[in-house]
């Protein structure tokens, strides 16, 4: 067989679990595996009977990727909020806990929401968006910490039918206000402040910051730490003032499946984040169903996804895959080391979570600091353990599996993106035996194809086999992506030129003998730091503001704790000389115009980068040499000048 690979065997048996849950074993996969592809529109107008719609879709999957068209139950009706909440009271569920809120700090109030609160707090809130002038179709920022109202509002959006982008909180002045304006959002809801880890984060100077750019028409505020804010006469209102006398009762506008659910942006390769729109029915169906498979969930269950809802799992895990399903979700406001480095497994036993859903990046930072943290702890709540967001090296993995989990529960690391709504590729934890490392085999209606650079197809689900190379979707599964907000030549451009007729993930993975995939990490100028999805051009066009900085070429390099650092070549215009003072200049300029999350770990600074003779940036050789792989440069003979790299070497800054 081609490409075996020592790890291919190394096989971890599932940990035998009662199924009691929502989930499937071995045998259930593979026939309901094989249903999803063979008679792919029975299989999904069967999940879908779980979704409650006002009309019921007739029409299950209408989609092409050349050209790019993507529908999914396009003559249905729903809401998904009426689905995430309402029904829930309606079926005597209403005091069931929809949201458990632990706050940042372990001695402040902990709030526990009903489903029925839950009705009351998000038709409240739809009505303090339509007081304000927000009506359906109108594109809302949403620039939260973590706080239940996060999700109120998300979910107040989608109950009137306005479609939320909402900004992970660790973003700049500038972020918010680029994105504003990509989507020409007239609103942006908001906190006078975040708190983590005992830090105030001023949301709302932030937002001021970004009005001044990309002004708007209203701005709500949402009172949370109390500290001082300016408001601005005519824009700003408080949240507990104006919904003060609204109407407790809201109905949930009917939405077309294809209507817009939400915009959330993300990176890619060029410079300008993308305003990924996912839609209302495909979404719903996708995410309750993930949920329901991968997590097992089971009645009075505690899930926790330690995401920001500013991220894409934060939206599909901590807000619509558990709410669709009934389930009871936490919500973290604060971050895992503090007040110390135990802080996940205390609140684990204090809400006696079952599911426990978290990045690789925490994880490594957490078995830095020891066992003890973890092993003071009883954990025994605990059932299941995730992993999402990037690739988890193998000793990260068993050290979660071992220390975590007392190698009793299973662990299942999801793959998927913002683009895919939800989890593409995992193990399912009463189906399949776990390989650590891997994240496993495609879920329901998922055919992964791997491809070489020509786009010859080396192994898919048909062929079966192993092989290395590019990560395809050769058809559409409803979670999918519709568009890039306002520039639907993009997301073809972007997904689907490089391969015609295929989705292509931008991610490098292998398949082994058993059907086991294992991502190998982007293929294409993103890198992932500490699980953030992050372009290098973006970073790129950071420094280059910078009054001094001529040139700068930014790519990714293996970092212990963060999966990946951020290395910056920069070059400086002619009569600035590099200094100390400069390099920590520019790491603040960064962090001021991007966030605190695209901080550079390593300027180098250089009198020229390595160039074509056409004038093309030599990455690789940038990338070999940030990676300390300087002796496999290979060639470098197109090189215009070649005794710059000799310079770059002995200059290099990660020894
Ligand atoms: O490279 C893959 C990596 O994260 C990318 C998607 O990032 P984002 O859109 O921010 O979504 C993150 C949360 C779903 C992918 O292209 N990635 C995500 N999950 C995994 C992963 N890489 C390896 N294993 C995973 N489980």
């Amino acid at each position: 067989m081609a490409d075996q690979h020592p790890h291919d065997h190394d096989i971890v048996t599932r940990p035998a679990i009662a199924m009691a849950g929502t989930g499937c074993d071995a045998e259930q996969y593979a026939a309901l595996y094989r249903r999803s592809l063979d008679d792919s529109d029975g299989f999904w107008a069967e999940q879908a009977k779980r979704i409650d719609w006002i009309t019921a879709p007739t029409r299950i999957a209408n989609w092409s990727f050349d050209p790019v068209d993507i529908r999914w139950f396009e003559d249905g009706v729903l809401n998904i909020c009426h689905n995430a909440v309402d029904r829930h009271v309606e079926a005597g569920r209403g005091d069931r806990t929809a949201l458990i809120f632990e706050p940042d700090d372990p001695s402040g109030e902990v709030r526990k929401i009903s489903y029925a609160q839950l009705q009351r707090e998000v038709a409240i809130f739809a009505n303090t968006l339509k007081k304000l002038g927000v009506a359906k179709g109108d594109r809302v920022t949403i620039y939260m910490p973590m706080v239940p109202e996060g999700a109120f509002a998300m979910l107040a959006c989608a109950r009137i039918g306005a479609i939320h982008s909402v900004i992970f909180g660790g973003f700049s002045p500038d972020a918010i206000a680029g994105r504003v304006e990509d989507c020409r959002s007239d609103w942006i809801v908001t906190a006078d402040e975040g708190l983590r880890g005992s830090k105030r984060i001023p949301l709302k100077a932030n937002v001021d910051t970004a009005c001044d750019k990309v002004p708007v028409k209203g701005v709500l505020v949402y009172r949370h730490t109390g500290g001082d804010v300016a408001m601005q006469e005519g824009r700003d209102h408080w949240y507990h003032e104006l919904s003060a006398d609204v109407s407790r009762d809201c109905p949930c506008e009917p939405m077309q499946a294809e209507d817009p659910l939400f915009i959330l942006y993300t990176s890619g390769s060029t410079g300008k984040p993308k305003g990924v729109l996912h839609t209302t029915g495909g979404y719903a169906v996708w995410t309750e169903t993930t949920f329901r498979y991968v997590f097992d969930y089971r009645e009075d269950e505690v899930f926790w996804c330690t995401a920001d809802i500013g991220w894409v799992t934060g939206h599909s895990y901590i807000v619509y895959g558990p709410l669709l399903n009934g389930a009871t979700a936490l919500m973290f406001e604060g971050v895992p080391n503090y007040p110390d480095h135990d802080r996940f497994w205390q609140v684990v036993d204090k809400h006696k979570v079952n599911i426990f859903y978290t990045a690789p990046t925490a994880i490594r930072s957490l078995m830095r600091e020891g066992k003890d943290y973890v092993t003071r702890h009883d954990l025994s709540t605990l059932r299941l353990l995730g992993s999402v967001g990037e690739p988890i090296n193998p000793e990260a993995w068993r050290w979660y599996y071992e220390t975590v989990g007392k190698a009793k529960i299973p662990v299942v690391d999801t793959w998927w993106q913002t683009e895919t709504g939800g989890i593409m590729i995992t193990t399912l934890p009463g189906a399949h035996d776990m390989k650590p490392g891997s994240a496993g085999r495609a879920f329901f209606g998922i055919a992964p194809q791997l491809v070489d650079g020509d786009g010859k197809v080396l192994a898919d689900e048909a062929t079966g086999g192993s092989a290395e190379g590019n990560l395809c979707i050769t058809r559409s599964w409803p979670g999918q992506a519709r568009t890039v907000y306002g520039d639907h030549d993009r997301f073809v451009q972007t997904y689907f030129s490089t391969y015609k007729g295929k989705y292509f993930t931008g991610d490098g993975c292998r398949r082994d003998d058993d059907g086991y995939y294992w991502i190998t990490g982007r293929v294409d100028d993103v890198i992932n730091v500490s699980g953030h999805r992050m372009g290098t051009a973006e970073v790129e066009s950071a420094l280059v503001l910078h009054p001094k900085v001529a040139e700068a070429a930014v790519v990714g390099y293996p970092h212990e704790i963060k999966g990946q650092g951020i290395y910056c070549y920069v070059t400086l215009n002619a009569g600035d000389e590099p200094s100390e003072g400069l390099e920590a200049e520019l790491r603040q300029w960064v962090r001021k115009e991007i966030g605190p999350i695209a901080t550079p770990d390593h300027i180098h600074f250089t009198p020229a980068l390595p160039k074509t003779r056409s004038g093309k940036i030599m990455r690789r050789i940038l990338r070999k040499i940030a990676e300390n792989e300087t002796g496999s440069l290979g060639d470098t003979s197109t090189l215009a000048d070649p005794a710059i790299v000799e310079t770059l070497i002995e200059t290099r800054k990660n020894r």
